[in-house]
């Protein structure tokens, strides 16, 4: 069959996964759609069985991996599906940064999609991820497969030992109250989506603590939901003395990032 037969048989709901599953099961580039090659009826089995599959579980799940700041970081149920707004996170993080050779601990680190891709990005830095979920750890360990990454079971802070020169995490911030779309509630681990405290438990205990393990000259970077800015600034500034705060918007335009930071002299 070819790609425009096929076509034919696809509802229009499906079609995003459809492609995403053609190209991936298919191994092309993005220029597919013009491929003249016939699609061997064995591979449009596992196409459409997965197709089926991907509308209650999400694609990556269902590949087992996902594209991360152009690194391929693999997933399973076990850990929270790496989103763009981490990747903008990571970015809006390393324009901060005015050396390379620094400390870093990413607390939460499910997949290891933060901690890894900033050693990728900065391979002069020491990076510790810590996570309380062994199941997640074990995917972040496949991850960092081949970097000299320091991984350790941690609540929050409780296995952590050294200070840091940036703490950052995207942590579980959804209010047990709020809803959530069927998909993402019911696939990825409730573990990773949700906190007590409206959402704010996770920030509270980070910059409660963190004075222990940061360095003099310290950031600290939240990925945040888009109505916690204004509470997360207030628990900053009731535990942290002479710090700057800068908080930046996602590309859909919403809060989603705080950069906590000592006051330069
Ligand atoms: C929102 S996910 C973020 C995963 C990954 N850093 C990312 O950005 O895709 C939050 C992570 O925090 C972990 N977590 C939950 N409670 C924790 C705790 N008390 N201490 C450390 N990690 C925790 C979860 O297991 C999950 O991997």
């Amino acid at each position: 069959m070819y790609y425009n037969d096929l076509l034919k048989t696809i509802k229009n709901d499906d079609l995003y996964n459809f492609n995403y599953l053609l190209k991936y099961y298919l191994k092309l580039e993005d220029n597919y759609i013009n491929n003249k090659k016939k699609i061997p009826l064995f591979k449009i089995f596992k196409i459409k069985k997965a197709l089926i599959k991907s509308r209650k579980t999400p694609l990556q799940y269902i590949i087992g991996n996902v594209n991360f700041y152009g690194y391929t970081f693999k997933v399973n149920k076990n850990v929270l599906i790496p989103r763009f707004e981490t990747e903008e996170l990571i970015e809006n993080t390393l324009k901060l940064l005015n050396k390379k050779d620094i400390s870093i601990l990413d607390i939460g680190t499910g997949s290891g999609c933060i901690g890894i891709t900033l050693k990728k990005e900065l391979p002069l830095s020491k990076v510790t991820i810590v996570d309380i979920s062994k199941k997640a750890l074990k995917v972040a360990k496949k991850n960092s497969k081949g970097l000299n990454i320091e991984i350790k079971k941690s609540n929050i802070f409780s296995n952590v030992k050294d200070k840091y020169d940036l703490i950052i995490s995207n942590p579980p911030y959804i209010s047990y109250e709020e809803k959530i779309m069927d998909i993402v509630k019911n696939n990825e681990p409730h573990i990773a989506l949700y906190a007590k405290n409206n959402g704010l438990y996770f920030y509270e205990e980070i910059l409660k603590n963190c004075y222990k393990f940061i360095n003099e000259e310290f950031i600290i970077a939240f990925e945040i939901g888009y109505k916690q800015k204004n509470a997360i600034i207030k628990i900053a500034n009731k535990y942290l003395k002479n710090i700057k705060i800068i908080c930046k918007k996602d590309i859909q335009g919403k809060d989603r990032m705080i950069f906590i930071m000592n006051k330069k002299n």
